[in-house]
């Protein structure tokens, strides 16, 4: 069982890390396709930790909220398997895609059943089924409530900005709900599914709300706030099996092969890696490599990891 250090050597390390990455000349380039994630600083670098029964730990831009895009596709699977438990494996797969988070091509090949929930077109069947079960109004979108519940945190919100611009820049994702729904794998309205992922992928958090939030994967689904979504045990370890194949688009691989952690990324810069049993770890800096992963993010929790000798295997 792994140990962490004490408090103070914990924090030191943290500092460190931020620290170095401020000297990184290799930073990526931030998300362009919205002025809301296109103009924030590449600069900008935090890390937190949140350990099983400790405080959260953090250093740099911690506590400064961004747009956390496909991170919030952990949570809304949370809320789908809720809804329809094992029937959703029926409309959606469980293998990593090896091809971008919002490829076409692959699924007119698999007849409108993408691969995974964390490429688009998985997390938009996702959001056909959270549409379907919950009568909430858009201002209390299922998905910023449950972050809202697991974080013990009302401040969380939705940029409305961002909001407006994915949805006025969503044609690609609209392209595979159309495209699902005539293969018979959306039963809502296109616009109402699209708009509720857009909302979702638009809530924002600073590093140690999400680090907070995510916890509950490491308590390995005994936890009592995800419990109340139905996370059991076995469900918890079936959502980090699929962060750890699936979780950072067609580079899942490669972050399994430097990390050796469940991880999920999104476009706005943010990680978030889970360490079973000790800690749950959210990094973010906007700046993005080819594949759509934070440089640094990833490079901080990398770091962090390979000197707690913190990994599964
Ligand atoms: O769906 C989109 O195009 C954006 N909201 C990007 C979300 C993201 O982080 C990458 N998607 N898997």
């Amino acid at each position: 069982m792994f140990q962490p250090p004490d408090p103070v050597r914990f924090q030191e390390i943290l500092d460190d890390i931020v620290d170095r990455m401020r000297f990184e000349t290799e930073r990526g380039a931030a998300a362009s396709y919205i002025p809301e994630l296109a103009d924030v600083s590449l600069n900008r670098c935090g890390i937190a930790v949140a350990p099983l029964g400790g405080p959260v730990l953090s250093s740099g831009d911690s506590a400064v909220p961004f747009s956390i895009q496909s991170i919030s596709k952990i949570f809304s699977l949370v809320l789908a398997l809720g809804h329809v438990g094992a029937a959703l494996w029926q409309r959606v797969g469980r293998e990593p895609s090896g091809d971008p988070f919002n490829s076409i091509v692959q699924l007119e090949f698999e007849r409108g059943k993408p691969r995974n929930p964390f490429i688009n077109p998985g997390a938009i069947v996702v959001s056909d089924i959270i549409t379907l079960k919950s009568r909430e109004a858009a201002e209390n979108h299922p998905v910023l409530q449950l972050c809202q519940d697991l974080a013990d945190d009302h401040t969380i919100y939705v940029n409305e900005n961002v909001f407006q611009s994915e949805v006025a820049t969503g044609d690609r994702n609209r392209a595979l709900a159309y495209f699902m729904l005539a293969e018979g794998n959306i039963e809502c309205d296109v616009r109402q599914v699209t708009e509720s992922y857009f909302r979702q992928c638009s809530i924002e958090m600073s590093c140690q709300q999400l680090a907070l939030a995510t916890r509950f994967l490491a308590a390995g689904g005994n936890d009592k706030g995800a419990s109340r979504f139905g996370v059991t045990p076995e469900r918890a370890r079936r959502i980090n099996s699929l962060m750890m194949t699936c979780g950072c688009y067609d580079a899942s691989g490669e972050v399994a092969f430097r990390v050796g952690l469940p991880c999920k990324s999104g476009v706005g810069g943010g990680i978030v890696a889970i360490v079973p049993g000790i800690a749950s770890l959210a990094a973010w800096s906007p700046g993005l490599d080819e594949k759509g992963n934070s440089v640094l993010a990833l490079r901080a929790i990398e770091e962090l990891t390979r000197r707690l000798g913190w990994s599964v295997f």
